[in-house]
C-alpha cells in the first residue's frame, strides 16, 4: 500500500543499498569465519588512543556534546591550512552530502554527477527535486571532468565529484578538474568527495583546498576509511567560512555523537602516526593485491585508495554470491553497471591471502559450471 502525502520526488530516489555486515553473513549462511572487503573500512582500528578515548566518553554520555564541535574543527582545520571556521562536521560524509544537497538544490535545479560512482549523489539530488544530468565514466574507468563540463547548463546547481572514485578506485586528470571548477556557472558548486584522498599521492590529486576562497568549491571527507571511525559515523566539510556557517544552520543541532568525536580527536593527535604507518601498510598490500590478481590474469585498474577493482571473466554477481558462501564478502560492481567487475576492500595481510585463497577455489568453481 502507498504511503499517502510523500513528495513526488521521494517516490523516485531508491534506498542506499549497503555491503552485508558479517553479522548477517554468518546469520544467513551458517558461518562461523566471515572476513568482510565489501565496505572499504580500515582492517587495522580502532587506533589504540581513539579506541581508549571513546571508551573514557561512554561516561559523559547522558550529555549533549559541544555543539560547535570547536576542538575538532579546529584539529581538522590546521591540518588543511585553515580555521575551525572552514570546517563543518556532520554524520559521516553522508550526512554532510545530504546537508550540502539540503542547502542548496530545490526542485528543477541540475546536477551533474558521474553515473558509475557513489550511490549517494543520484538519491539524495532526486529527493530534493533535482534533475539529474548523468556523465559516464571513460573507457579507463575514470571520471571525464571535460565530459561533466560539457553537461553544464544555466540551470546547473551542483556538481558531485568523487576523487578518488568509488567503485573504481581512479583519479581525475588535475587540468581537467581545473577546466570544471572555471566553467561553473556563478551559482553552481563543485563537491569534490574526497573520501578515499587519504590513500592517494598528494601529488596526484588537485589541490582543491587552495580553491575553496576563489572557487565555488566544497570538500567532502570522512573518519570512516583512512582514520578506521565508520562506526563512529564523522564526516566533514571544508569550505569557505560563508558557506560553512549556512551548511550548519541547514544540518540539524548536534549532528555528530560525543563518541564519535572523542575518536576523532585522538586520530588526529596521539594516534596520527600509527595511522599514518598503517596507511603505508594498506598502501603495501594494496599493490602486493593488484600483483597476485594480475598474476592470476585478471584486469585490475589502476588504484588509488584502499580498495581495487578488478575484471574477470565471469558474472560479478555469482563471483560475489561463491565467495559469501565460502566467507568473504566482496562487492559485485554489476550494480553500477559493470557485470564482470568486482570491488574488494584491502583488507590485514592474512584476510587478503584468505581472500586469494577463497577467489581461486571461486574461480576454479566457476569455471566447471
Ligand atoms: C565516495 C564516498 N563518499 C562518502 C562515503 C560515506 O562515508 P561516511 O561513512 O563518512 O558517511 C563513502 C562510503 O563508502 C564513499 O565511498
Amino acid at each position: 500500500m502507498s504511503v499517502p502525502g510523500i513528495r513526488d520526488e521521494i517516490l523516485k530516489a531508491r534506498a542506499y543499498v549497503a555491503g552485508k555486515t558479517i553479522e548477517e553473513v554468518k546469520r544467513d549462511y551458517g558461518l562461523t569465519d566471515v572476513i568482510k572487503l565489501g565496505s572499504n573500512e580500515n582492517p587495522y582500528a580502532p587506533f589504540p588512543a581513539a579506541r581508549q578515548a571513546m571508551i573514557d566518553e561512554i561516561e559523559r554520555i547522558n550529555e549533549y556534546p559541544d555543539a560547535s564541535f570547536r576542538d575538532l574543527r579546529a584539529m581538522i582545520g590546521s591540518r588543511f591550512g585553515r580555521d575551525a571556521a572552514s570546517i563543518a562536521i556532520g554524520h559521516g560524509a553522508g550526512g554532510i552530502l545530504e546537508t550540502i544537497a539540503a542547502t542548496f538544490l530545490r526542485t528543477g535545479d541540475e546536477v551533474i554527477l558521474p553515473t558509475q560512482s557513489y550511490g549517494l549523489y543520484r538519491e539524495i539530488s532526486k529527493v530534493a527535486g533535482a534533475v539529474v544530468r548523468e556523465v559516464a565514466l571513460n573507457e579507463h574507468y575514470t571520471i571525464d571532468p571535460d565530459a561533466m563540463r560539457e553537461a553544464i547548463t544555466d540551470q546547473t546547481k551542483l556538481v558531485w565529484l568523487c576523487n578518488p572514485n568509488n567503485p573504481t578506485g581512479t583519479i581525475i586528470d588535475v587540468a581537467a578538474y581545473e577546466r570544471l571548477r572555471d566553467a561553473l556557472p556563478p551559482n553552481a558548486w563543485l563537491v569534490v568527495d574526497e573520501a578515499y584522498a587519504e590513500f592517494a599521492a598528494e601529488e596526484n590529486l588537485p589541490a582543491t583546498a587552495r580553491d575553496l576562497d576563489t572557487h565555488n568549491v566544497i570538500i567532502v571527507r570522512t573518519f570512516s576509511k583512512a582514520y578506521g571511525l565508520a562506526g563512529g559515523r564523522i564526516g566533514y566539510a571544508v569550505a569557505r567560512p560563508q558557506l560553512i556557517t549556512v551548511i550548519d544552520t541547514v544540518s540539524e543541532p548536534f549532528n555528530a555523537n560525543r563518541i564519535g568525536i572523542a575518536g576523532a580527536r585522538a586520530c588526529l593527535s596521539d594516534d596520527w602516526d600509527v595511522i599514518q604507518s598503517t596507511r603505508a601498510r594498506i598502501c603495501s598490500s594494496r599493490s602486493y593485491l593488484e600483483d597476485a590478481l594480475v598474476r592470476r590474469g585478471l584486469t585490475v585498474t589502476p588504484t588509488h585508495t584502499n580498495f581495487v577493482f578488478f575484471e574477470s571473466r565471469f558474472d560479478a554477481e555469482r563471483l560475489a554470491d561463491v565467495m559469501l558462501r565460502n566467507g568473504v564478502i566482496v562487492r559485485s560492481a554489476a550494480a553500477w553497471g559493470y557485470p564482470k567487475h568486482t570491488r574488494v576492500t584491502i583488507g590485514t595481510e592474512d584476510e587478503n591471502e584468505t581472500f586469494l585463497q577463497t577467489l581461486d577455489n571461486a574461480l576454479v568453481q566457476l569455471a566447471e559450471e
